[in-house]
C-alpha cells in the first residue's frame, strides 16, 4: 500500500509527541490510520546494542561520525515500513560542537517525506516545559538560545524541501491551545 509519509519536528519539549498523540486519536476515530514511529527510539536502540549510551539524553553528545552511523541505521529500518507513517524527529539537533543536521542527504533518500511538520511555540514557554519536565535530562539553554534553535530549523526545513521537493508546514503549540495544534496536524495528516 502506497502511504503518506509525514515527518514531524520540534526543538525538545515544544510538546510534538503530545501533538501527534492528539491528532492521531482524533484519526483514530475516523477510520485513518498512522504508524507513529520514533526516530530517537530507533537510534537508541542501535546505540544500546552498540554500547555506545545509557540513556536517550546521552546521544546528542556522541562523537558526530558515531552519530551518522545511527543516524543512517534508524533510517534504514524505518524505510521498510509501508502504509501511513508519522516519523518524531528533530531538524537539527544541538550538540556541544554545534547544530548536527537531523535529516541530512543521507537520512532523507531513505525516508522521501511527503511533508515536514515544525511545531514551534514560544521560547519562554518551551523553557518553562522542560524545567517542568522531571522525566528527562534536558539541555540547560536559555530562551534566546532556544529561540536561535527555532530559527535555525527552520532555516534547515528550506534545503530539505529544496532537496526532496516536500512542502513544509509550521503549527504553533501554545499554552492552552492544544486542541487547535492537534486539530491542525490532523488536517494536515488527512
Ligand atoms: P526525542 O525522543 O525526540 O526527544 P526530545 O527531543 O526530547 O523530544 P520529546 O519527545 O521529549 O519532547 P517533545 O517536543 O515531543 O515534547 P513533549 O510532547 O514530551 O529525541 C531523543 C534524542 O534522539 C535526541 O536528543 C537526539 O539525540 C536523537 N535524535 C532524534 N532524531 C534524530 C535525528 N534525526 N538525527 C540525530 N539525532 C536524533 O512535551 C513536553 C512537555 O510540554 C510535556 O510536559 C507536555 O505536557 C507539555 N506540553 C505539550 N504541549 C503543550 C501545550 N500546548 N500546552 C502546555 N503544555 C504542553
Amino acid at each position: 500500500m502506497v502511504g503518506k509519509k509525514v515527518i514531524i519536528t520540534g526543538v525538545p519539549g515544544v510538546g510534538k509527541t503530545t501533538v501527534v498523540n492528539e491528532a492521531l486519536q482524533k484519526l483514530k476515530s475516523e477510520g485513518i490510520e498512522y504508524q507513529s514511529i520514533n526516530f530517537g527510539t530507533f537510534m537508541f536502540e542501535v546505540a544500546k546494542k552498540d554500547n555506545v549510551v545509557e540513556n536517550r539524553d546521552q546521544m546528542r553528545s556522541l562523537d558526530r561520525t558515531v552519530q551518522k552511523r545511527l543516524q543512517q541505521r534508524a533510517a534504514q529500518e524505518i524505510a521498510k515500513i509501508s502504509g501511513n507513517v508519522l516519523i518524531d524527529t528533530h531538524a537539527s539537533v544541538k550538540t556541544p560542537k554545534g547544530y548536527l543536521a537531523g535529516l541530512p542527504e543521507w537520512v532523507l533518500r531513505e525516508l522521501m517525506p511527503d511533508i515536514i511538520v515544525l511545531v514551534e511555540t514560544d521560547d519562554d514557554q518551551i523553557l518553562m516545559r522542560r524545567l517542568t519536565d522531571e522525566t528527562r535530562t534536558r539541555d540547560k539553554e536559555g530562551s534566546r538560545s532556544i529561540g536561535e534553535h527555532q530559527q535555525f530549523n527552520r532555516s534547515i526545513a528550506a534545503a530539505y524541501a529544496m532537496l526532496t521537493g516536500c512542502t513544509i508546514k509550521i503549527i504553533m503549540n501554545p499554552d492552552f491551545l492544544l486542541e487547535r495544534s492537534s486539530s491542525e496536524l490532523a488536517d494536515v495528516l488527512r
